[in-house]
């Protein structure tokens, strides 16, 4: 879930909050909407883009994109598509949980603002990536600056949203990758657009590859895209190297093929972490000293080169010691 323009934004880092399925509603082909109401209290804020870290009653914990209209702020909805390969997130919950089931929100998080609510904007969905999409759309709709969508899906039967996308966008593309015979030209619709316009992209890794590889002489300010999917497993390769964890003085030895992440568990030390695969945020920490290797999906190319934080499911070390706020 990253950004390529300097954007990230964590909203709200609370703690497990408990709320419960209000409601569950189909929306496409193995697509459900539901509707997370707390089970005291309030919603934390949050801005489009953003998504929440849910841990569901099976112990998964997955993220996904709040989905709710501008205003509708007193629940979170979330809209979760059944992926054939589902460890227990997507499957779960298309199966197993219900209307009145808990689950615990653990944090709200927007790896995907928007960077400009004045400048020309479009919003380039694949599949289920619409989901932050949506929200970006009816939000920039709410304040007149409505963007240019171009949404891609394999067929009619998968869109989602799509009267709400015709009512915020005030262009609106859709392409069927199964009626138009192929997959949707990425570098066309880049092209299109004009100087200035911030894009924004969500889907697929190919989409996502197209559309960095399309992008890549715009202003990084103006490029900004979201991964739901790794781009690849993270690759733990390259040397050993040492982390001192700042709050404590504790010296780590990472092994080579070794994550951070995996020496704090070896290590006893708790970390928060959730998708392993450098693409949620979760494990982000503070970096005090040191040149991280990089390996995560999140961070955009000037969030690198500062070194202010890191994955520590993925990323490394290009030194032999990084000293972390840990
Ligand atoms: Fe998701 Fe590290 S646990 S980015």
């Amino acid at each position: 879930m990253t950004t390529a323009a300097t954007v990230r934004v964590t909203e709200t880092s609370a703690p497990s909050s408990a709320f419960y399925v209000h409601a569950i509603a189909f929306e496409a082909r193995d697509v459900l909407i539901f509707d997370l109401r707390p089970a005291g209290g309030s919603v934390a804020a949050f801005e489009p883009g953003a998504h929440i870290d849910i841990e569901l009653p099976n112990g998964a914990l997955r993220q996904y994109s709040l989905v709710n209209e501008p205003g509708v702020r007193d629940r979170y909805l979330i809209c979760v598509k059944r992926d054939p390969n589902s460890r227990g997130g997507s499957r779960f919950m298309h199966e197993q949980l219900r209307v009145g089931a808990g689950v615990d929100v653990h944090a709200v998080r927007n790896n995907f603002a928007l960077a400009s609510e004045t400048a020309p904007t479009l919003l380039i969905a694949g599949g289920i990536g619409v989901t932050p999409i949506i929200a970006m759309a009816e939000h920039l709709a709410d304040r007149e600056r409505p963007a240019d969508v171009v949404y891609a899906a394999k067929s009619r039967h998968d869109l989602a949203f799509l009267g709400r996308l015709a009512r915020a966008a005030s262009r609106l593309i859709v392409h069927l990758d199964d009626e138009a015979g192929t997959v949707l030209d990425v570098a066309a619709v880049v092209s299109a657009a004009a100087d200035g316009t911030h894009m924004y992209c969500c889907g697929p890794a190919p989409m996502l590859d197209a559309f960095l590889a399309a992008t890549a002489r715009r202003p990084p300010h103006c490029v900004h895209f979201e991964r739901f999917a790794a781009a690849a497993a993270p690759v733990l390769t390259g040397g050993a190297f040492t982390v001192e964890l700042a709050r404590s003085g504790r010296l780590l030895s990472i092994a080579e093929n070794e994550s951070i992440l995996q020496a704090l568990r070896t290590a006893g030390i708790t970390a928060a972490s959730s998708c392993e695969e450098g693409i949620c945020g979760t494990c982000e920490v503070r970096v005090l000293s040191g040149t991280p290797d990089h390996r995560d999906g999140i961070l955009s190319a000037a969030e690198r080169q500062a070194n202010r934080s890191m994955m520590i499911c993925c990323s490394r070390s290009i030194g032999e010691r990084l000293v972390l706020d840990i």
